[in-house]
């Protein structure tokens, strides 16, 4: 698809919907990279650990779809094409990370968040309100978030049980491209944010690792 296409209002919330049904329903648009822990053993865990990794393994994914509802929201309201086309980019990256986790969440025998919808719209509407400030707002939001996101990463890494090599890949992985989306961000000229938003964004997200670590 040519990604200098113009597309109509009505377009845009078509795509829309299609982006967020697809993002809910584990068919989201992805780069195709490799599975990053397909050539690794799966790990002997107790019943106990293989629980906790995929109550870990269920926060990230999702983390993964409120970035997806993110992008997607910011992208909407965004009003230059180049900010629109890295959000685009950034979300199809954010489209590996959640089949990674999705995969690693059956291998472990569980499921994904049954909020999912809940997390989506959230984030969504959070997306198009920093969409709407501006775009060096948009970005700083988006800076600020991979940068929390990396930090939160940094943390899972350490509470995964010490055998799960595989879901330590996939994190590790992630935590690689949202450095790398922080900085694009940065780049293209984000704004700081006001630390009493930076704070209300740590505990949003700090409620929703505690809820879908359970549900
Ligand atoms: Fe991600
Ligand atoms: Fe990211």
């Amino acid at each position: 698809m040519n990604s200098k296409r113009c597309y109509s209002k009505v377009d845009q919330i078509c795509l829309g919907v299609d982006q967020a049904l697809k993002a809910l329903f584990g068919q989201a648009t992805t780069t195709g990279r490799a599975y990053p822990a397909e050539n690794l053993k799966e790990p002997e865990l107790t019943i106990e650990q293989q629980k906790h990794a995929a109550s870990l393994m269920r926060i990230n994914h999702a983390g993964e779809v409120s970035a997806q509802a993110l992008y997607h929201g910011q992208g909407l309201v965004s009003r230059s094409s180049t900010v629109r086309e890295n959000m685009r980019h950034a979300a199809v990256e954010e489209g590996d990370h959640l089949a990674w986790c999705s995969r690693r969440l059956t291998e472990l025998g569980s499921h994904t968040s049954y909020l999912n919808p809940l997390w989506y719209m959230g984030s969504f509407a959070i997306g198009v309100t920093a969409g709407l400030v501006g775009d060096k707002w948009s970005l700083g939001f988006l800076a600020e978030t991979e940068d929390q996101v990396v930090k939160h990463l940094d943390n899972q890494l350490k509470l995964l049980p010490s055998q799960d090599e595989k879901s330590y890949k996939i994190l590790e992985q992630m935590q690689h491209d949202e450095a790398q989306h922080q900085n694009v961000a940065i780049e293209h000229g984000a704004a700081e944010l006001p630390w009493i938003i930076k704070n209300m964004m740590r505990c949003t997200s700090k409620i929703m690792v505690k809820i879908a670590y359970w549900v």
